[in-house]
């Protein structure tokens, strides 16, 4: 007899993307924060989410950006933006974390304890030498989420900053400054059936302080996050490498993507966060609706959003690992 163990705090919180055995793009978004109940527990209480990996996580991220600094592009008119984001997230982190952060502001004299990271700081809006580091660099050490700030003009919205380590195939350094059509260029789909268009107009019309979320999701091999097209070389061979191993179930990921857009208050810019989290094939067979599920959609992807999302090689080795046995 099989025994359904308890789920462990990984697979608890994990946000599982699929409420149907057929994933299609859509825009998908809804009202953040929000508690979304799962099979194997819930996630999206909070907009920022600190859990277990955070100083594992911003580790990461300080290396990644040391060895590679085009991860982090802030175009001058932007700077005030970051500002906006550090006022804006600061006091949300501290209300929902009130054990271990607090936030105090007195018009632009402000201060920040996160016993987390073990920093007690006094800072002051717009003057960075207040700061121990460049103010994107700065909020991006305390957070887990990479960041994305877009400008509204001309009727479009330009990614003009961003702080991005753990991007699933795609470059912050290459899509800076390219307007929001432009970004999803390469994305297949969503142009014809109008999604990309619409989830602009949508954005455009968030009004300050409004926040939303979507999900977004693709797979992974191991606990990369690192997945950018500038380390390429490191990661994109285990896709066909990893069809041989034993250690298959284990190796493969869901990669789901937790996505917040959020129009800052002074500046008007939009604020798209990207929190990602990894469940291997083994625990997510650990929750039998979702082992069958994802099964389900693995099998039927349609083969160019499979190509596009670079899974093509092994989801069907993984749809008919997870869909052998299920109940
Ligand atoms: C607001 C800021 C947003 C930014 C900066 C952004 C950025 C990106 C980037 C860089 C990619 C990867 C493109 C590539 O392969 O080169 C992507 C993919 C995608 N984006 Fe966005 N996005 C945003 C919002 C949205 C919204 C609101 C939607 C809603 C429809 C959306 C839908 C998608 C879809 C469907 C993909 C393909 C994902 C996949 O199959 O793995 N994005 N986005």
């Amino acid at each position: 007899m099989t025994e359904r163990l308890e789920p462990t705090g990984r697979v608890r919180r994990y946000p599982f993307p699929f409420p149907a055995d057929q994933y299609r793009y859509s825009a998908n978004v809804a009202p953040a924060p929000g508690e979304n109940p799962t099979a194997a527990g819930e996630w999206g209480g909070r907009v920022i989410d600190i859990d277990d990996d955070y100083l594992v996580e911003l580790a990461e991220r300080e290396r990644i950006l040391r060895a590679d600094p085009t991860r982090k592009q802030v175009a001058p008119h932007m700077r005030p933006a970051i500002w906006d984001i550090i006022t804006t997230l600061l006091p949300i982190m501290a209300a929902d974390y009130p054990e271990v952060m607090a936030f105090q502001q007195d018009g632009p004299r402000c201060s920040w304890r996160n016993d987390l990271t073990g920093l007690e700081l006094d800072f002051t809006v717009g003057d960075e030498s207040t700061l121990p580091s460049d103010p994107l660099a700065f909020i991006g050490g305390q957070i887990q989420d990479d960041i994305a700030v877009l400008d509204e003009r001309e009727g479009s919205l330009w990614l003009d900053a961003g702080l991005v380590t753990f991007a699933a195939d795609w470059s912050m350094g290459f899509d800076v400054g390219m307007r929001f059509a432009e970004i999803h260029g390469p994305v297949p789909r969503i142009h014809e059936a109008g999604i990309a268009s619409r989830a602009e107009r949508f954005l455009m019309r968030l009004q300050p302080g409004e926040k939303y979320r979507r999900t977004n999701w693709t797979m992974t091999i191991d606990r990369r996050l690192d997945t950018s097209t500038e380390t390429y070389p490191e990661w994109g061979r285990d896709r066909r490498l990893v069809l041989d191993d034993p250690a298959f179930a284990d190796r493969v990921h869901l990669r789901t993507e937790v996505q917040h857009l959020i129009r800052l208050p002074e500046t008007g810019a939009i604020l798209f966060l990207v929190r990602t989290y990894l469940l291997s094939l083994s625990e997510i067979a650990s929750v039998p609706e979702w082992r069958r599920r994802f099964g389900e959609v693995l099998r039927e992807l349609p083969e160019d959003m499979a190509e596009y999302k670079g899974i093509n090689r092994y989801r069907l080795r993984a749809a008919e690992w997870l869909l052998a046995d299920a109940v």
